[in-house]
């Protein structure tokens, strides 16, 4: 904690959550202790970033991919993600935390959906953290749709086929009104970003680390927090313009 600076913080993190099978199979468990053992994880991450003030969370839960693993790893998933939202539930609302959906709500199992929708309109109008909880979510899939849902508003005319900029089709995303995030963390050491946040991670720092999620609590995300901090961002621009510009 110490060696953070309190005021160069990012304001938005988002984490693809890797690793929790292979942390349950060193300890020649089933898979699903290490998904629960993951959320044992969400709560500390979360509880860092009320405590550190940074305003925006985003967590990959559950990829479109994902939807490929064994029926009976994605039945387990399913109910964890719904235990999850009913066990937080009063303490999402007594930490007056927003929690929002990225992703198709279509396919979602209904009883999850439901519990989902619930906890999205009860936090609505909370702004102390938002966290955007990506379930059923596809980076590619969420920029068809966009391009759909624009298309169709300019069909509509509704829209301007000839006036769309970055800002705009933003707007189409499900992360409408969600900054950008400035910092990817992907535990498990692969080198990938797994169909996430495609368009939203355009400047953002990559953090890779081979911790396994399970294994990544409050020491693990102040060290990224720390790596987040020696880097320096130059959005295209030289470090040169950058020093310029921070002595004017
Ligand atoms: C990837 O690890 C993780 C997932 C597919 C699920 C993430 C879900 C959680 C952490 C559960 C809790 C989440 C919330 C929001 C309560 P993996 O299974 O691919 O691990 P592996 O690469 O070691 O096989």
């Amino acid at each position: 904690m110490h060696r953070l600076d309190l005021n160069r913080l990012p304001r938005h993190v988002s984490i693809i959550m890797d690793g929790n099978g292979r942390w349950a199979n060193l300890r020649l468990a089933n898979r699903v202790f290490g998904h629960n053992e993951g959320a044992n994880s969400v709560r500390e991450v979360v509880k860092c970033c009320l405590e550190l003030g940074i305003p925006y969370l985003t967590l990959y839960a559950f990829s479109k991919e994902n939807w490929q693993r064994p029926e009976s790893e994605v039945t387990a998933l399913w109910h964890l993600l719904r235990r999850f939202l009913k066990s937080e539930f009063a303490d999402l609302v007594s930490r007056r935390i927003r929690v929002r959906h990225l992703g198709d709500p279509d396919d979602i199992p209904m009883e999850v959906l439901n519990e989902l929708r619930h906890v999205v309109e009860a936090t609505a109008d909370f702004d102390r953290l938002v966290l955007s909880l990506a379930i059923n979510y596809g980076g590619r899939q969420e920029i068809l749709r966009a391009a759909r849902k624009y298309a169709g508003d300019v069909l509509a005319g509704r829209a301007e086929s000839d006036a769309l900029s970055q800002e705009e089709f933003s707007r189409y995303l499900f992360t409408t009104d969600l900054p950008d995030p400035d910092l990817i963390i992907r535990t498990g050491g692969e080198y990938r970003v797994s169909n996430f946040l495609l368009w939203q991670l355009a400047y953002a720092e990559l953090y890779i680390t081979a911790t396994l999620w399970p294994d990544f609590r409050e020491p693990q995300f102040h060290e990224a927090l720390a790596e987040f901090q020696r880097r320096e961002r130059r959005f295209g621009k030289t470090s040169d313009q950058l020093r310029t510009v921070s002595f004017t």
